[in-house]
């Protein structure tokens, strides 16, 4: 079977490391890959916005199934332009990923279905919504509509934060994505990711995760994609995990089934544990970068089999996932979340490897026989024991054993979960 996977980053790394595992996929491209993924498979040139070029590739190079990683593509209604080009793919369609999408289409569903999220309202308009915040008064939530480059929210803990974030969004700071915005109450607890596999009619939990978001120790500083991750996340119990399927993730799958849309693919669930149990802070319809690399690190099962069986509709009983923990650092450029130094050298990874961790391409690029960095978040280190203490020291041994001078990482992975 010949099988395209669409992206860049470390989770399409990730994800084809696994799908070249399977004696059944006969040929991997990667559009456009990175210089991880050119180790295993055939990174291609695409305009992945562009569906009938997508299309066109597939039909030429005899592609049965596409799998697609970042959530623009999904947005944009690539899984239902192969569709009914007759081509499988692992994703949801354009209206089943408005769960992503549409901030406002979640809180309406949540609303609609009984599912536990904030408080909200939806606004169109600048002045009702300022009304709206000056009424409920901080910590308060705003949030642009759209897909924002994870640039959309502002969790405001005063007033005045919230009136300069409305008043940026009405102002066009995030184009389209922001000619909505959703205002919704301050959640408090601990935050995890909720992953589980759906085909529509069913959803198989699949494992839990938890994100580092903010570039500085200690969480300070701004917002990134995510500088490191393991899985599972301790504060998702059984107990927890049970909850999050029978009162977050199941009535999704029932509520996008009876709305028309339903949904197939990987559903993402943003949490906020708190004294009540847990409450959805967002949905993404996509499979988390660096959560991803955990995660599919836990993996016994094939990827293969079971994208297949989630785009076919005939999701297993059960997944099988190590109970050791997957723990990765990411390594990001000087100067990310803001804008990155590119062409660092980077050198090491054999050592790194050696020192018993796996080392993921992101935004890296070859250069000759060298490897310089090309992104903000370059390298993912990932490391599996049967502890996060051992998982963080191997992880940070391989790290050390790299060297990338103008890159960086957070020293603080894993503290949530070591702190308990
Ligand atoms: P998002 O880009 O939607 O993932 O949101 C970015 C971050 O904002 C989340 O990871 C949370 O840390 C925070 N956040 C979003 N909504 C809320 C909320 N209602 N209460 C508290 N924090 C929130
Ligand atoms: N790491 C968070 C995300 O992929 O959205």
């Amino acid at each position: 079977m010949n099988v395209l996977l669409i992206g860049s980053g470390g989770r399409e790394h990730a994800l084809a490391l696994a799908l070249v595992k399977n004696p059944a996929t006969t040929k991997l491209f990667v559009a456009p890959g990175n210089p991880g993924t050119a180790q295993v498979a055939t990174n291609i040139v695409l305009d992945v916005a562009d569906a009938q070029a997508v299309i066109g590739f597939c039909h030429v190079q005899h592609v049965d199934f596409v799998v697609i990683g970042p959530e623009q593509p999904l947005v944009d209604g690539l899984v239902d332009a192969l569709d009914a080009a007759g081509i499988k793919a692992f994703g949801p369609s354009k209206a089943a990923a408005r769960l992503e999408g549409s901030k406002g289409f979640t809180k309406d569903l949540c609303a609609k279905y009984n599912i536990p999220t904030g408080a909200y309202q939806k606004f169109a308009e600048k002045d009702a919504a300022l009304a709206y915040a000056r009424e409920k008064g901080a910590p308060i939530v705003v949030k642009a509509d759209g897909l924002a480059a994870g640039k959309g929210v502002t969790v405001a803990m005063t007033l005045s934060e919230a009136e300069q974030a409305i008043e940026d969004l009405f102002g066009g700071a995030f184009g389209a994505a922001g000619a909505e915005c959703v205002i919704e109450e301050f959640l408090d607890g601990e935050e995890a990711s909720f992953f589980a596999l759906c085909d529509g009619d069913k959803a198989l939990a699949f494992a839990s995760a938890q994100d580092h978001k903010r570039v500085g120790e200690g969480d300070t500083g701004p917002n990134t994609g995510g500088m490191g991750a393991y899985s599972p996340a301790p504060v998702v119990t059984d107990a927890i995990a049970q909850r999050v399927m029978d009162e977050i993730v199941n009535p999704t799958v029932a509520a996008m089934k009876a709305e028309g849309c339903p949904f197939k693919g990987v559903l993402f669930a943003g949490l906020m544990i708190g004294k009540d149990g847990p409450k959805l802070i967002e949905f993404n319809t996509r499979f988390g970068d660096p959560e991803c690399q955990v995660m599919l690190a836990r993996l016994d099962d094939d990827l293969l089999d079971l994208l297949l069986a989630c785009a076919e509709g005939r999701l297993p009983e059960r997944v099988n996932l190590s109970p050791k923990t997957a723990l990765t650092v990411v390594m990001a450029a000087q100067g990310y979340p803001g804008t990155p130094k590119k062409g660092g050298s980077i050198s090491g990874i054999a050592e790194a490897e050696a020192a018993g961790a796996r080392i993921i391409h992101a935004g890296t690029k070859s250069v000759g026989e060298t490897l310089v960095a090309n992104g903000g978040r370059v390298l993912n280190v990932v490391a599996l024991a049967d502890s996060v203490g051992e998982a963080r020291d191997r992880a940070y041994r391989a790290v050390d054993a790299l060297k990338f001078p103008d890159g960086f990482c957070r020293r603080d992975i894993g503290w949530r979960a070591l702190k308990r």
